[in-house]
């Protein structure tokens, strides 16, 4: 018996992945990340379609190749069908479809979020990696969404709050444009932010009721503050770099982990993860530490390579819903905005 063996596909924004997972056990995760946008200070949509067609086919075959099968063996494939951009989405979908219908193999589509939530439950060597209890909350945190998400089951997930604007990553990497930092900058501020003072500057915080985020009027404000201080000193920026950079990853993790706080406390759920590109993120990591002692979450935090864009994440996905039998049609099409 070969087991259950799902091939991942996610092509949703600038990394074209394929991934090979057997009964939730990882044998490969290939990303092929685009370099093309850097250039740009952001992700070109029509640069992002154009390098997924050529990134696809070779990244598939690796996968398949690490993974140590054979094509025929693969019992499914699953593909990020959303939210992303759609161009991007049509190159996954496209080819999993067509993988599909030449294996004669069911589809499988899948929610990008949904993905991040369940990278959680990836098996390595047979070993779950920690992996949290149900219910759980997850804040999700990475370049297009910031969410927080109770987690019934496996196939059962509710946005209980999630930003009416920017997402953390984005001001993460908006702000750090304006300082100059090359994209994405989110990384370059977490390095950067260990040199520096987090309270030397204040910025300003959204005033939002219940569960939601708003990270664009501290865009803004970040800003105002650099043009002000510009006007005055125009090195202000390079002679206080350490100190913006603290004082603004403090103020985005305390944004996120008040309202985190709040759902746990509402909820009365102490089961506790992150998931998304920002969970990187070290600051946050030690803030999440810090609180889990002092509210006795159960704090997981899952591996870096499952963190980020992947299609590890889809298979695993994938997976679960192959074992419920929840296949797709050959007439599925992508979509840029969903919910879970
Ligand atoms: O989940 P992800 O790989 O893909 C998107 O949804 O785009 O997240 C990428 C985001 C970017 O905004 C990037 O700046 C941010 O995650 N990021 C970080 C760190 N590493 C990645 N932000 C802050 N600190 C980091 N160490």
């Amino acid at each position: 018996n070969k087991g259950i063996i799902i091939m991942g596909i996610e092509s949703s924004c600038d990394d074209t992945s394929a991934a090979i997972i057997r009964d939730g056990e990882i044998l490969s995760n290939v990303v092929a990340s685009q370099k093309v946008h850097e250039d740009y200070g952001g992700v070109v949509p029509e640069l992002a379609s154009r390098a997924h067609q050529q990134n696809i086919i070779p990244v598939v075959d690796l996968a398949i190749k690490r993974a140590n099968i054979r094509r025929h063996e693969i019992s499914a494939v699953a593909f990020t069908r959303g939210p992303g951009l759609l161009g991007s989405l049509l190159v996954g979908t496209s080819f999993a479809k067509g993988f599909s219908l030449a294996a004669k193999i069911p589809l499988i589509e899948v929610n990008h979020l949904q993905g991040h939530v369940l990278a959680l439950f990836i098996k390595e060597n047979g070993v779950e990696l920690k992996a949290p209890n149900f219910p759980f909350l997850c804040l999700l945190v990475s370049g297009g969404n910031s969410q927080i998400i109770l987690v019934r089951d496996y196939l059962d997930m509710e946005v209980i709050g999630q930003t009416i604007d920017d997402a953390a990553g984005e001001a993460f990497d908006k702000c750090a444009k304006v300082m100059g930092l090359p994209y994405p900058g989110g990384p370059h501020v977490d390095r950067l932010a260990k040199e520096g003072d987090p309270n030397r500057f204040e910025f300003s915080r959204p005033r939002i009721a219940g569960l939601d985020y708003s990270f664009s009027g501290l865009k803004t404000n970040f800003l105002y503050f650099l043009r002000d201080n510009l006007k005055e000193n125009e090195n202000f920026v390079e002679e206080n770099m350490a100190d913006l950079c603290a004082s603004l990853q403090h103020t985005i993790i305390e944004i996120l982990l008040s309202k985190l706080k709040r759902a746990a406390k509402e909820t009365g759920i102490n089961e506790i993860t992150v998931a998304g590109g920002v969970s990187a993120n070290s600051g946050l990591r030690n803030a999440l530490q810090e609180n889990a002692k002092k509210h006795r979450w159960n704090l997981i935090i899952p591996k870096f390579e499952y963190t980020m864009d992947n299609a590890a994440m889809i298979a695993i996905t994938g997976y679960y819903k192959y074992l419920n039998k929840e296949f797709t049609g050959q007439d599925a099409v992508p979509f840029a905005r969903t919910q879970l």
